[in-house]
């Protein structure tokens, strides 16, 4: 136990009930590993296609971890119930993890609706990449407030270690941490600033790359195969980027450009043109079948 951690904190005395909103590649995740730990968790999106695909994501990645992990998928996938009801998900919520669009407005329209009929212990997490959760919190209650925080999770869920918690201190923070062993993730703990700690490190080293390439200086090939070897990532920056989305990091990159972060008008956030006509033609990186590599199923 850290330096002024409670070592009897147990979050499940406290964390009996959690609300996953977005049932993508992120939010599925999300509810895979909490109910994997024991948790009841509800899982919400918009239409049932959606919530039916992310269902089929989680009982994937649950027969895959399952041929080399003790995990029983029919326990786990027991203890996740699904709804299109925004409302219902949130009632008997001790906390709610969003992991909704990366758009402010929509995260803050979520958070005022279900500020409405959470309990007023519900904890607000917010799995945003590069908004700040003081932002997203602007449309809930003052009490609300103190208890809206990042639990930033990290691409595929199910295996990466790590969970970003900002904006939480004292008794919370004690909470959150517990909460994020629990679920067999490490913590770590930063401000409430644009990309956290990982995103905002990630996001200008992948622009980087880009540019390298886009100058002549190497090849994509050459770049991801330098970045594996000669530094130890287990993926290049190309590589990642059609993991985890071409649209998602040209987002994140126009949002701080010209957004109101503090990051506005860097030009290391330019969006860039090049980008813009890849995101046209839907070459989006693995989840479209072609990104700056092409993938076959
Ligand atoms: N569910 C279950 N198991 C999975 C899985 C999933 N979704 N994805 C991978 N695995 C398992 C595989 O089955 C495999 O298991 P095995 O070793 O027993 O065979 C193991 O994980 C390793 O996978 P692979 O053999 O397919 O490939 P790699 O060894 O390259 O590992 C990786 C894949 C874990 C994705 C690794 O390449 C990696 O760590 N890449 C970097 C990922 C990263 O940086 N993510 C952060 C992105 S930024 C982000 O998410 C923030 C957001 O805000 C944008």
């Amino acid at each position: 136990h850290l330096k002024g951690e409670s070592a009897e904190t147990d979050p499940k005395e406290q964390i009996k009930q959690v609300a996953v909103y977005g049932a993508g590649i992120m939010g599925g995740g999300i509810a895979q590993v909490v109910a994997q730990a024991g948790y009841k968790v509800t899982l919400w999106d918009i239409q049932q296609s959606d919530i039916d695909r992310g269902m089929q994501t989680i009982r994937n990645s649950l027969e895959r971890l399952s041929k080399k992990q003790e995990i029983d998928p029919t326990s786990v996938l027991r203890r996740i119930s699904t709804t299109t009801s925004q409302i219902q998900a949130a009632h008997a919520a001790d906390l709610v993890i969003e992991a909704i669009v990366e758009d402010l407005k929509t995260k803050q329209q979520l958070l005022e609706r279900l500020d409405k009929v959470a309990k007023p212990s519900c904890i607000f997490a917010t799995n945003t990449s590069s908004l700040l959760v003081r932002d997203i919190a602007k449309t809930v209650s003052g009490a609300r407030k103190a208890r809206t925080v990042a639990l930033h999770f990290f691409n595929p869920v199910a295996i990466m270690q790590l969970v970003e918690i900002a904006n939480a201190d004292g008794a919370l923070l004690d909470l959150l941490k517990a909460f994020v062993r629990d679920i067999g993730k490490v913590p770590v703990v930063c401000r409430d600033t644009p990309g956290f700690i990982v995103n905002r490190l990630l996001v200008p080293y992948n622009n980087e790359a880009r540019q390298m390439v886009e100058r002549g200086d190497a090849s994509i090939e050459d770049v991801d195969t330098a970045m594996r070897l000669g530094a130890g990532y287990p993926m290049g920056p190309f590589e990642l980027m059609d993991m985890t989305g071409i649209d998602v990091g040209y987002h994140i990159m126009k949002g701080w450009y010209e957004g109101a972060s503090g990051l506005q008008g860097d030009p290391r956030f330019k969006p860039s043109k090049e980008v813009e006509q890849m995101i046209k033609k839907n070459h989006l990186g693995h989840k479209t079948g072609r990104g700056y590599y092409t993938y076959t199923k």
